[in-house]
C-alpha cells in the first residue's frame, strides 16, 4: 500500500509517500517522496522550540508541502491511506498534523492511520530510498536485537525479539541525550539545536581534555541520567572562570562565542562531552547485548546522526560480530517516511492509536 505520512511532533514539517508491503516478518518499505521544513532558524533566537509558533509554522509549512508532492503527480488517487504522528511530542504541534490529516482524509476519502513518533524511530532502520537498487536483504535485521533510541525527548535501551514484540531495558531518568547536547551547548552559547554543534567543534578538540563524569555508566541497571553532566560542566566553566556562562532558560540574546582563552577551548569542551555521553551510550548498549545474547544493534533518534557515536558503537559491535545498523542520514532526525513505516506495522498488528494528540506516548 502507498501512505502518505505527516509528522509534525517538534520543530521538523514534513510529509512522505512511502510504498509498504510485505508481512511482519519482512517489511518493506520504498521511500518515494521525503520532504521536511525545518523551523531551526525560527526557533534559534530562543535556544529551543516554542510550541506554539511551532504549531503556526506547521499549519504554514503542510500545504506548501503537500503541494511540492502533488509535483511529483501524487494525488487521492495515488494513495492508500493517511497517517500522521499522534504522539509523542509537543501536543500543540502534533495538533497541527493531526488537524491537517483529518481534513486531507476527509477531501481524499481515505482512512487515517495514528502513529507513534518513537516507533517511527525505531523502524527508521528499515526504509530504503526509490533512487537506490533496493535490496532487501540489506534491511534483513536479525533479531534478538538491542536497541538503542536517542533523541531530543527519550533515551530508550530495548530488546527486541522481533518487529513487534520488546522489552524495554532501561531509559533516562532526567534529560534525554540529545537535551543534554542542547543544553551543554547552550552554556557555551551554541546555537540551538546543540548536537550537530557540539559535533562539528569536537573535530578539533581532545575527547581526554576534560574529565567529565559518565552518568551510571557503572550501574547494573540500563536507565541513563544525565543532567548531573550538564551540572559538571557548569561547575567546570565557572572553574576556569568562563564569565559568559548562560542560564538554561532560553534566551533571546546569543552571546557572542568565546572560542578559546588560556584556560579555555570550546573545541576541547565539545570533544569531551561528546564523548562521555558516547561513553555512557555504547558502554550500556553494548553491555546489553552481550547480556542478553543479541545478533543485531540498531541505532536511531535524532543523536543517531551523529557520526561519532555511529563509528563507536559500530567498531564495538562489529568487535562482538554483531551487526550494525542506522538509519541514512535523512532518517536521523525527524522525518515522515518513518511516521509512514510505524502506521503501516500497526496496520498490520491490527493496532488502532486515537486520532487525538497524545504528548505522552510511549513505546
Ligand atoms: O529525533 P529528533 O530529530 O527529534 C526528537 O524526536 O526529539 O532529535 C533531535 C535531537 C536534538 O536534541 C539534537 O540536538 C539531536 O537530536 N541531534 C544530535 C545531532 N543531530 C541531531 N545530537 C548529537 N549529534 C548530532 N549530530
Ligand atoms: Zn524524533
Amino acid at each position: 500500500m502507498k501512505i502518505l505520512s505527516i509528522e509534525t511532533s517538534c520543530d521538523d514539517t514534513a510529509i512522505a509517500v512511502v510504498e509498504a508491503s510485505g508481512g511482519l516478518n519482512r517489511p518493506v518499505f520504498t521511500v518515494l517522496q521525503n520532504t521536511v521544513s525545518s523551523q531551526i532558524a525560527i526557533h534559534q533566537p530562543f535556544g529551543g522550540v516554542v510550541p506554539n509558533l511551532a504549531k503556526r509554522e506547521h499549519q504554514k509549512n503542510l500545504p506548501l508541502l503537500l503541494q511540492l508532492i502533488a509535483k511529483k503527480k501524487i494525488t487521492a488517487k495515488s494513495i492508500d491511506a493517511i497517517a500522521v504522528t499522534v504522539g509523542p511530542g509537543l501536543e500543540p504541534a502534533l495538533w497541527a498534523g493531526i488537524e491537517f490529516a483529518k481534513q486531507l482524509a476527509k477531501d481524499w476519502q481515505k482512512s487515517l492511520i495514528g502513529a507513534n513518533h518513537m516507533e517511527g524511530h525505531l523502524y527508521s532502520n528499515w526504509l530504503t530510498k526509490s533512487d537506490k537498487k533496493q535490496v532487501t536483504s540489506d534491511r534483513e535485521i536479525v533479531f534478538p536485537a538491542i536497541a538503542l533510541v536517542v533523541s531530543g525527548g527519550h533515551t530508550i535501551l530495548l530488546k527486541m525479539d522481533s518487529l513487534t514484540k520488546w522489552k524495554k531495558l532501561g531509559e533516562t531518568r532526567d534529560d534525554a541525550a540529545g537535551e543534554a547536547f542542547d543544553k551543554i551547548a547552550r552554556l557555551i552559547n551554541l546555537p540551538y539545536p546543540g548536537g550537530p554543534e557540539i559535533e562539528r567543534l569536537a573535530r578539533a578538540g581532545n575527547p581526554k581534555a576534560i574529565a567529565f563524569p559518565r552518568p551510571m555508566l557503572k550501574d547494573k541497571n540500563y536507565d541513563f541520567s544525565f543532567s548531573g553532566l550538564k551540572t559538571s560542566v557548569l561547575y567546570y566553566l565557572r572553574d576556569i572562570g568562563f564569565t559568559d556562562v548562560v542560564s538554561f532558560r532560553p534566551s533571546l540574546k546569543r552571546k557572542k562565542l568565546l572560542v578559546q582563552s588560556d584556560k579555555f577551548s570550546v573545541a576541547d569542551v565539545c570533544a569531551s562531552v561528546q564523548q562521555a555521553i558516547v561513553d555512557v551510550l555504547v558502554g550500556k548498549t553494548i553491555r546489553a547485548a552481550r547480556q542478553y545474547g543479541a545478533q543485531s544493534v540498531l541505532l536511531c533518534g535524532g543523536v543517531s546522526a551523529n557520526k561519532y557515536l555511529q563509528d563507536n558503537l559500530k567498531l564495538k559491535a562489529k568487535s562482538l560480530k554483531l551487526d550494525f545498523h542506522c538509519p541514512t542520514r535523512e532518517y536521523n532526525t525527524d522525518n515522515a517516511a518513518m511516521i509512514a513505516a510505524a502506521a503501516y506495522i500497526q496496520k498490520l498488528r491490527k493496532k488502532k492509536l486515537p486520532i487525538a494528540a497524545d504528548a505522552t506516548l510511549s513505546l
